[in-house]
């Protein structure tokens, strides 16, 4: 079986002929084989996993991640909705969203999901407008910085994220005084996060906060764990924080005498590696201090290098075996775009058919039509075939919404 990874040339050509550029392509056995590691390395604890659809919302991939037996995070009131389109049972779904007004909770209410609050004045809200008549999780910040990159942090006492862990007592005091129903405790601590003590900790943290709160029984440990953007980086060993999660989630379990069921919401670890963004190399353009390459896409199409400084592997698929330069690789945007600096790659001519790795996390998503470009289309790869999944958009597309 062929898969959308190293030594994938010629498919990546056939695509970009087919399709056209620039182009999302995920590999669906990628997404499989990512999903099935995470979900056997927390077979101890028997991890139900709930895939933070904002890093990869496409319809097409939540059921094929929904077939494998996963869930769904979603963040907002359109990202429920599109689960529910795309089969996802309510039950299924659960909603953690960032300072949402006591509104937006109650529509996902009445959609039927799982709803995570993240601060105390929604807490007091949601006590006095639901009393004890809908379970909740609350969402806790355990004051942990987590992982290389601060855009990315959100567990750290500074982040707007969650109820601080100093403030739990207080929590545990609105959910007596409204009778609140809190069956679940909810920590995430970031993005690129490797080390499994960071995973621990935070659980930790959760385990003793659960002495205040008599129904918890769910532990969402969040998402974050480190994928590779480099050739030759590794993935966060998914294996050693399973195990150790299991073991303090059974520790917990003898001194407690209480159920804990652990709950995951990974985003990039799921979809990461299975994507790429196919570009073609427009122009070649020397100045007397750099060689640039212009491709014809942008930060409207993949927006993590600028927005996170974050590195992608560029390849050249036209021109494998050319001799090596240094070239600084820009987007067609009218802002500084740089997709790479100083980057070696094989002689990139104009015409050249461009990949950048590790795209499928956050790539799409996060597209825009600034610039008044369309967003590209998605596909999905599996085996032989590839399909569709979002068609390119058009100029039309662009007037859709104008008054
Ligand atoms: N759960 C919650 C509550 C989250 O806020 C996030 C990500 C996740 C789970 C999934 O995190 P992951 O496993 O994908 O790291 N756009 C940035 C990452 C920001 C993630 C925001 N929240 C990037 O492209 O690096």
């Amino acid at each position: 079986m062929r898969q959308l990874s190293k030594n994938d040339s010629d498919r990546l050509r056939a695509l970009a002929t087919q399709y056209g550029t620039p182009a999302y392509a995920y590999d669906a056995e990628i997404i499989r084989r990512q999903y099935q590691r995470l979900e056997s390395a927390f077979s101890a604890s028997n991890a139900k996993i709930r895939f933070a659809m904002k890093a990869l919302s496409n319809p097409a991939v939540l059921s094929l991640l929904a077939d494998l037996g996963s869930g769904v995070d979603a963040v907002s009131i359109g990202e429920v909705r599109l689960a529910l389109h795309a089969g996802i049972p309510s039950s299924d779904i659960s909603f953690t969203p960032s300072l949402p007004p006591i509104e937006v909770v109650q529509q996902a209410i009445d959609l039927g999901v799982h709803v995570t609050v993240d601060s105390l004045s929604l807490l007091e809200k949601f006590g006095r407008t639901f009393g004890s008549e809908v379970p909740c999780s609350l969402r806790i910040n355990p004051h942990i910085k987590a992982g290389a990159n601060k855009k990315v942090q959100t567990g750290h006492k500074k982040s707007k994220f969650g109820i601080s862990v100093d403030f739990v007592e207080r929590a545990a005091d609105l959910v007596s005084n409204y009778g609140i129903k809190v069956v679940g405790l909810h920590v995430h601590t970031g993005s690129d996060v490797a080390d499994a003590e960071i995973f621990v900790r935070s659980a930790e943290v959760l385990f003793a906060a659960a002495e205040l709160f008599e129904d918890v029984e769910i532990f969402d440990l969040g998402g974050g764990f480190k994928v590779a953007y480099r050739f030759g980086e590794n993935d966060a060993d998914v294996e050693l924080i399973g195990a150790k999660c299991a073991q303090i989630r059974e520790q917990y379990i003898q001194r407690s005498g209480r159920r804990a069921e652990i709950w995951l919401e990974p985003g990039k670890y799921l979809v990461s590696a299975s994507g790429c963004l196919l570009a073609e190399a427009t122009t070649v353009k020397k100045s007397p201090a750099v060689t640039f390459v212009g491709v014809d896409t942008g930060l409207n199409h993949l927006i993590r290098p600028m927005f996170y400084d974050a590195y992608h592997e560029i390849e050249n698929i036209s021109n494998p075996s050319g001799v090596p330069q240094k070239y600084t690789v820009v987007g067609n945007i009218c802002e500084t775009d740089t997709f790479a600096k100083d980057r070696m790659l094989p002689e990139v001519r104009e015409g050249d058919l461009l990949v950048f790795r590790s795209a499928g996390a956050y790539g799409f998503t996060m597209a825009s039509q600034f610039n008044s470009h369309p967003r590209p289309p998605e596909i999905l790869v599996d085996a032989e075939e590839s399909r569709l999944i979002r068609r390119r958009e058009t100029f039309e597309d662009l007037l859709t919404a104008y008054a």
